[in-house]
């Protein structure tokens, strides 16, 4: 039997494909193994993948034929139909998506959005990062970066049934349909033909670069708004001076007021050491002190900070938060010099006298 190939996936649906293979990777090794260190990575890729999204809802319009959406319609009928054909050992042949690899498709589409949405919401509410920061309270973004989690986990199931299914349609049909999302062809029976529809690329790049004008500057100014309840980077000018004398100066929003009263109330003892102040140095600092304590701020650090441990109060090092953040790091790590004790914050968080402490400003010197 004579047979010739068809050009099935354009252009765009296989860089489409491939890109998000690429980022979804990316995102997934950041993210199940790296962690918090690898997260400007992890949300540029987030990024490409909302990138690719877009420019996949465009193409699914602007494509050539078996690239659009109409192409590929989601129907119950169809399913049913194909289900039918397919238990019976006669599944009628589909050069683009068949009627279950189009419910696939439309699911981890659906999914990714999901994951992208729910990603810059947990970014803006629990690192005080990206567009949403401005807007996102701690408790809203941290619940949302469980239901993230929680999609990243059904995308992974979906994606190991996606290639279950690649696999299976693979055998079935004697085609590889992998190296068909390579090369874009498909061996072609007699009377198949390639699709009739042609694409519209420059259409589609206009509708691209427009929503990309809008879209880009958004974010940027977005971005750029100060951060939900993170405080100023700037601390009172006497505090610096009486409290940074013997270590770094702690932004109060690292310690509850009742903490900051009670140190104040013991200064003369202060950790072994005379610390106290003049009473008129000494007021406004308490009151400035309980004015920027952590229950007024809704970083991170001030959110899990502020409940503190009831033997210990006056050491935000003791806090149960603080213990866990730390809890794989070796006490030698912090008695050794550069760090000295493990009130030395600064020694591995280059943001320290921001209090922002942001999972990418952190590093433990050797
Ligand atoms: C005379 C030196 C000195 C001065 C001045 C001083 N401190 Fe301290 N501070 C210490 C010492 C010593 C420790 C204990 C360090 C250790 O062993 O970890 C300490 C610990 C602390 C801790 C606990 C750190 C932890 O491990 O959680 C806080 C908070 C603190 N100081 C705040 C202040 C504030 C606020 C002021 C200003 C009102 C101040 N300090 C002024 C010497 C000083
Ligand atoms: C020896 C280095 C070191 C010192 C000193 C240190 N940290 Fe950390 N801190 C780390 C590391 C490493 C992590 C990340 C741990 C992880 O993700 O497993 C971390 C995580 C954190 C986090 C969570 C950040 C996030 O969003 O994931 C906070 C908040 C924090 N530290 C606050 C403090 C404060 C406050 C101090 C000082 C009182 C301090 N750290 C001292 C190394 C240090």
């Amino acid at each position: 039997m004579q047979s010739w190939l068809v050009r099935v996936w354009d252009l765009g649906v296989r860089s489409f494909h491939w890109g998000l293979v690429a980022s979804v990777t990316v995102c997934a090794i950041t993210g199940f193994l790296v962690g918090r260190q690898a997260l400007d990575l992890h949300w540029i890729a987030g990024a490409v993948i909302a990138a690719l999204l877009l420019f996949r809802l465009i193409w699914g319009f602007c494509g050539t034929g078996y690239a659009q959406f109409r192409s590929f319609p989601l129907s119950v009928s169809a399913i049913r139909q194909h289900l039918a054909q397919a238990l019976a050992g006669q599944p009628e042949r589909h050069l683009g998506h068949n009627p279950l690899g189009a419910v696939m498709v439309y699911a981890l589409m659906t999914v990714l959005a999901a994951i992208v949405l729910t990603g810059v919401v947990a970014l803006g509410g629990v690192a005080k990062q990206g567009p949403l920061a401005f807007a996102m309270p701690f408790a809203d973004g941290r619940s949302v970066l469980s239901i993230h989690n929680l999609l990243a986990y059904a995308l992974l199931a979906m994606v190991a049934v996606h290639l279950g299914g690649v696999v299976f349609e693979s055998r079935r049909s004697r085609e590889n349909l992998a190296r068909a999302m390579v090369t874009g062809d498909k061996q072609a029976l007699p009377g198949e033909t390639a699709p009739p529809r042609a694409g519209r690329p420059q259409a589609a790049a206009m509708i691209a670069a427009g929503l990309a004008m809008v879209v880009v500057p958004g974010i940027v100014l977005l971005a750029h708004r100060p951060g939900h309840g993170v405080p100023p980077a700037t601390l009172d000018a006497a505090y610096v001076r009486e409290c940074g004398a013997c270590h770094m100066v702690y932004p109060p929003s690292l310690a509850p007021a009742a903490t900051w009263n009670a140190m104040m109330d013991g200064l003369d003892e202060h950790f072994g050491e005379n610390a106290s102040l003049a009473p008129a140095v000494a007021a406004p600092m308490r009151a400035w002190l309980a004015a920027n304590s952590a229950e007024h701020w809704d970083t991170r650090a001030a959110v899990t900070l502020r409940l503190v441990d009831p033997v210990t109060p006056l050491r935000i090092t003791a806090a149960p938060a603080w213990l866990r953040f730390h809890r794989s790091i070796p006490a030698s790590v912090f008695a050794a010099k550069p760090v000295g004790v493990k009130g030395n914050c600064a020694a591995c968080h280059s943001d320290a006298a921001t209090g922002r402490f942001d999972p990418q400003n952190i590093e433990v010197p050797e």
